[in-house]
């Protein structure tokens, strides 16, 4: 029989959830521009969403049509998690990934053989996120390389792959308000056990099992490839990624002075109360400092969607606009932006690094905490809200927002978000590190596959 000759072929499986989307549409777009073929998968249920916030027709929108249009070889299905479309996965997390853990890798699988068995020489390799905890016996399964996209920082992934030593030391799990200093792991100089990511505390450590297991098992190479969502010269904003409608706010950002705006966004996945809401939004009228507040429809742990104070809205006037979800990183990227009050997960904080805006920070829950390390501690880009506490206080909060946004604090922090800024836009520079470790990763892959199957260019 002759040889069929084919491009390497991967099947992409994002997490259904904003903070892991954008980084895998750009990863996929990422790798079919060096010459690959994508298969990109999403959840059902995200397909929906996505349709419904374009406003399409759900039987016609192919997120990726464009981009094919521009030449990269990505096709686009769905698979369902055998929920209903309208049950609530956000109320019902437990629920919810019990069944994308147990449920919903058989359903891969399937999908995955089936794609194999209608043209045995079209898939090579499989791109999951780390959190899913099943693709390497998938992957294995069939023969393909497993690689695994993981979307927050390098130091939470340290301090996951070093997990027994944590516990060795006592800190896995962590007493809720420890304050003593982990010096011990390997590639992590210091930090303090309060700043370790939420799930390895004592009160919430169930949820980390799954991340866990999946970076134990990686003996493998990392490549160290972002910031993921700036990855140059691709059709990114062609691509449908948000879940939900993005508001305009371009017009309202050009009636404001520079650096005046304080931007404000909780991200995609954090629930609150309706105290902390309130103390927010008192806080940021007390200010007097101009804002751009992003509150989605569900932030509410109740579920309630009546989220604002009773005339709120009647009282910012034009001092604040608030929307319901936009395009951050165009907000971020406008000069009228001086300030980032952020929930810090780890696109937001990467986003508003890359556009050199400093931020206050208030961190929930997962990596969250590390990651406000980083920025306050490490990088001096910006202020904590409060000390490792959710609770706030109207009065505090406009005085912090007052002095971050306005003085010379506001200045050095500036000054040293540039900093920041210039490494992230050099490392994706032609030969910046980001750059040269993707040309690595895409080489190393080419080299695996090859010694796996003989039918690719
Ligand atoms: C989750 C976790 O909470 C986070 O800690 C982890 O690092 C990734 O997964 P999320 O809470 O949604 O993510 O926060 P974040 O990582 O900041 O991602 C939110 C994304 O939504 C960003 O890329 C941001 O640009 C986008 N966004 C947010 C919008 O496009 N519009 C908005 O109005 C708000």
């Amino acid at each position: 029989m002759a040889e069929i000759h084919r491009k390497p072929h991967a099947i992409m499986i994002s997490v259904p959830y904003q903070g892991h989307i954008n980084p895998f549409v750009n990863l996929a777009l990422k790798i079919a521009s060096n010459g690959f073929s994508i298969t990109f998968v999403h959840f059902e249920f995200v397909h929906h969403r996505l349709s419904k916030a374009h406003h399409c027709n759900k039987t016609q929108v192919d997120i990726f049509s464009k981009a094919r249009e521009s030449g990269l070889d990505i096709r686009y299905t769905t698979i369902s998690d055998g929920l209903p479309l309208e049950f609530d996965r956000d109320a019902n997390y437990d629920e919810f990934w019990g069944r994308v853990l147990s449920d919903f890798p058989a359903r891969v699988d399937e999908f995955v053989g089936k794609t194999i068995q209608s043209d045995p020489y079209l898939v090579h390799f499989l791109v999951a996120d780390t959190v899913f905890s099943w693709p390497a016996t998938i992957a294995e399964k069939y023969n393909l390389v497993n690689v695994s996209l993981w979307t927050e920082p390098a130091l939470v992934f340290t301090l996951g792959y070093h997990l027994d030593l944590l516990r060795e030391n006592g800190h896995f799990p962590c007493k809720d308000d420890i304050d003593e200093e982990v010096n011990y792991v390997p590639g992590i100089k210091s930090i303090n056990a309060r700043d370790l990511i939420s799930v390895f505390k004592e009160s919430e450590q169930g949820h980390y099992t799954m991340v866990k297991s999946a970076i134990m098992t990686f003996e493998q190479p990392n490549y160290a490839i972002g910031p993921v969502n700036f990855f140059k010269n691709l059709p990114t904003y062609t691509v449908s990624k948000s879940l939900w409608s993005e508001s305009d706010c371009t017009q309202w950002l050009e009636t404001k002075p520079p650096g005046s705006v304080l931007y404000v966004s909780f991200g995609s996945f954090v629930h609150t109360s309706r105290q902390v809401i309130e103390e927010i939004a008192y806080g940021l009228l007390l200010s007097e400092v101009n804002f751009i507040w992003v509150v989605r429809e569900g932030i509410l742990s109740s579920g309630d969607t009546n989220i604002m104070p009773d005339g709120y809205e009647d009282e910012v006037k034009d001092k604040g606009l608030i929307i319901p979800w936009c395009n951050q990183i165009r907000v971020l990227s406008n000069p009228a932006v001086g300030g980032f009050l952020t929930h810090n997960g780890w696109n937001s904080t990467i986003e508003s690094m890359w556009c050199g805006v400093p931020m206050i920070c208030y961190p929930f829950l997962f990596d969250q905490p590390t990651n406000r390390k980083l920025v306050v501690d490490d990088w001096k880009c910006g202020i904590s809200l409060c000390d490792g506490t959710i609770s706030v206080d109207r009065k505090k909060v406009a005085e912090k927002i007052k002095s971050f946004m306005s003085g010379a604090a506001a200045k050095s922090f500036c000054q040293e978000a540039n900093k920041v800024k210039t490494i992230l836009h050099h490392a994706l520079e032609v030969d910046g590190s980001s750059e040269r470790n993707f040309n690595q990763f895409i080489k190393d892959l080419k080299e695996k596959i090859h010694s796996t199957t003989t039918n690719i260019e």
